[in-house]
């Protein structure tokens, strides 16, 4: 009962939209740069956080109770109990370990897929028709690890893929041409990591399609700048974790974009890591990783159907196989 009454009630509480709900796990770096993304963009009505470190937790929980006057109205509640996950739309994992510098995300998988044994039981449990978004790395195999233990249907699975990279990609092409990076359809697809393929067949910008562009100029390219530059956005990552320990704010960004995606329906397109068998000739098993893919409310609507040359097909199986060889080891 609150201790005095500010607003005299003229109308019963009204059934206005459904409530939403988004729960991120692990209050780390990534995990809160994606709740303080999600509250300043008033995507849900209730936002949870679960972490394994309860001070910590109840401070970031306070910390972002605190900017309330500043933001539009979300409650926020955290807990160490996934019970506080109860009824999510969408759970998003960041739990787990880091990279150190110069490490790979692959080398993380048996980490942190001992802690998703954990976690992805809680979250169904609590929420058996919520969306699970997958941001721990490697996070291609950690999706397939969450689909396998949520027992989930693919379309209600996926990982943040390479969306980030995607964004990356487009920073660079933006600030190399001097335009600005929402002008610059361009995808990296793949693996989030060092086998990920840039789609420099389908790069448009402001509409003009590049490639065919500098082809009908005769301006000549040479596949190793392109390369080079597909290499830069890989060693972004490597980079920004030499510098500064870990990666944060433009992951928080890229997961905010997805989860509006989705909760809102926009039925958008983004370089996300789905189900990927059977789309653009990857055969040889369950795997996932980053395709053009159409989100909405419920979750992975479909893959596009980009037009890839044989060069970036084959190197996308290629990168497909680089996460089978990692997944088969895990004996799930
Ligand atoms: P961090 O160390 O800052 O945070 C990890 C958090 O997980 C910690 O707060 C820890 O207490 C918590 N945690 C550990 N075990 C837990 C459990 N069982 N239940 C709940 N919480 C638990 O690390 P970070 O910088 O936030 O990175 C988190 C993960 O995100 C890493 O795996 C990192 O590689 C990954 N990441 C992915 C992307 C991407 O694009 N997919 C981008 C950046 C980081
Ligand atoms: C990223 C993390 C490290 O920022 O996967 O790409």
């Amino acid at each position: 009962q609150a201790f005095f009454t500010p607003i005299q009630k003229t109308a019963p509480p009204s059934p206005t939209k459904r409530h939403t709900k988004i729960s991120v796990i692990g209050a780390g770096n990534v995990g809160m740069a994606i709740a303080q993304t999600i509250l300043t963009q008033d995507l849900v009505d209730e936002l949870a956080l679960v972490d394994a470190k309860p001070d910590k937790l109840r401070g970031e929980m306070l910390d972002l109770q605190h900017a309330a006057a500043f933001l539009p109205r979300t409650k926020i509640v955290a807990s160490v109990d996934y019970a506080v996950t109860v009824g999510s739309d969408l759970c998003i994992v960041t739990a787990g370990a880091r990279q150190i510098a110069g490490e790979s995300r692959l080398n993380l998988i048996q980490r942190n897929k001992a802690l998703f044994s954990i976690i992805i039981p809680q979250l169904t449990r609590y929420s058996p028709d919520s969306i699970l978004m997958i941001v721990s790395n490697p996070v291609d195999v950690l999706t397939y690890v969450a689909w396998k233990l949520s027992g989930f249907p693919s379309n209600r699975v996926l990982g943040s893929g390479t969306n980030l990279d995607s964004s990356r990609f487009r920073f660079l092409l933006a600030d190399h041409l001097d335009v600005s990076a929402q002008d610059v359809q361009a995808y990296i697809v793949g693996e989030h990591g060092d086998s990920s393929v840039a789609l420099w067949s389908s790069i448009s910008i402001g509409g003009v399609p590049v490639m065919s562009f500098l082809e009908r100029q005769q301006i000549a390219h040479e596949e190793e700048k392109l390369e080079n530059i597909r290499k830069e956005v890989v060693q972004g990552a490597y980079e920004v974790i030499s510098l500064k320990g870990y990666t944060s704010w433009a992951i928080g960004y890229s997961v905010a974009s997805l989860a509006r995606s989705i909760l809102r329906n926009q039925r958008s397109i983004h370089p996300v890591s789905v189900l990927a068998k059977g789309f653009y000739g990857i055969h040889g098993g369950d795997v996932f990783l980053s395709l053009p893919a159409q989100l909405g409310r419920s979750g992975v609507l479909g893959v596009a159907n980009v037009h890839l040359t044989d060069m970036e097909a084959q190197r996308l199986r290629d990168s497909a196989k680089t996460i089978l060889e990692v997944q088969n080891e895990l004996g799930i």
